[in-house]
């Protein structure tokens, strides 16, 4: 499963996709990732459309791209407010594999400003801005959804997005299967993959939950239908990850000098002052490798400076701390 998948002409191999994930996919992180390989495309964080007209490319942390990250996927949220003509103009400078229009996240923040999952809500403003960007790119355009808002109703309105994602010229769909008011808490309904793949010709990525190859041989039915697969926060516990989802020979790994590698990279791209959120954030999901991990965690959350956390986390790393079974690092 997940060998390739093609994208509106382009192969990307193999089909396995990182999250966009908003503090923790930064330009440090898919820099580690890139070390370590076995992906076939990774996400930006997501981007705002406005804030994006701001940025320096080449010099932002949302918006950086090495060459050795291969492909790379830039999500935007938008409301349709903003100049989206801008935007679609300044990514022309930038190399990126396809443009994504997030439509699910679910953050009262995101929806109040009529973006992420209100944007998918609201079908006629949806149309025009999907209408608007078609009229000034013509590139690969990608969506995230997740499934709608309501458990009994959620599937003539999905069924009329995906008719409107054919007409929009969407070259790829992810879906996250939670409803709009599911916390991630919930389980991902991977039930619902095959159901979906069914009503579209478009490749269909899937999403949620998703920690171990092995859960994904023993739901073959759920996730056969897929042309592609998407990893989220498994990817910041376990960063060389998708080399076991694609078969490649296991690493030795020294998670003290992963984790320092990656504070390494984020102090190259970010002040110590920004870094320090990001450290911390990376640190709360690569803490869960460790059976005593919450004191690792811990330790983190009293320091007050990136150089800080560096000393919290390398004393407990260099301790050689056990590790948690992986049955143990399902999120939900
Ligand atoms: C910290 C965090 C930030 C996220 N930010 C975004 C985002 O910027 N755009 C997006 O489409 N989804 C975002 N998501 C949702 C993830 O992309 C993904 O759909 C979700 O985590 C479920 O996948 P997983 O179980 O593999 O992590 C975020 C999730 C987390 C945990």
């Amino acid at each position: 499963m997940f060998e390739e998948i093609t994208i509106n002409h382009t192969r990307i191999a193999p089909a396995l996709f990182l999250a966009p994930m908003a503090g923790v996919t930064n330009s440090a992180f898919r820099r580690l990732l890139a070390d370590f390989g076995g992906y076939g495309a990774l996400f930006t964080e997501m981007l705002s459309a406005s804030a994006f007209l701001n940025e320096r490319p080449d010099e932002s942390t949302y918006t950086k791209r090495r060459d050795c990250e291969g492909a790379v996927i830039y999500q935007f949220r938008t409301s349709g407010d903003e100049n989206l003509e801008a935007v679609f103009e300044k990514m022309t400078s930038i190399p990126h594999t396809a443009i994504d229009i997030n439509l699910g996240c679910p953050a009262p923040e995101i929806q109040q400003q009529a973006s992420g999952a209100a944007l998918f809500r609201d079908f006629d403003r949806l149309k025009a801005v999907l209408t608007r960007i078609r009229r000034c790119y013509s590139g690969t355009l990608t969506v995230k959804v997740r499934l709608g808002d309501d458990a009994e109703t959620w599937r003539q309105p999905f069924i009329e997005r995906l008719r409107l994602f054919e007409d929009s010229d969407i070259h790829a769909i992810t879906v996250h299967p939670r409803l709009s008011t599911e916390k991630l808490k919930r389980r991902a309904r991977w039930e619902e993959f095959p159901w979906i793949a069914a009503q579209t010709k478009l490749p269909i990525i899937g999403n949620g939950d998703v920690c171990s190859r092995k859960e994904v041989e023993a739901n073959r039915t759920a996730f056969e239908p897929l042309a592609g697969l998407m990893l989220g926060r498994i990817v910041a516990v376990k960063p060389c990850i998708f080399r076991d989802f694609a078969g490649l020979p296991k690493l030795a790994l020294d998670r003290a000098e992963i984790w320092d590698r990656m504070y390494r990279y984020t102090l190259e791209d970010l002040p110590p002052e920004r870094a320090f959120g990001r450290l911390k954030e990376f640190s709360f999901y690569f803490a869960k490798n460790f059976v005593f991990g919450h004191e690792m965690f811990k330790g983190i959350q009293k320091a007050r400076t990136a150089e800080q956390v560096r000393l919290e986390a390398l004393r407990f790393l260099e301790t050689q701390p056990s590790l948690r079974a992986d049955e143990g690092l399902a999120f939900t």
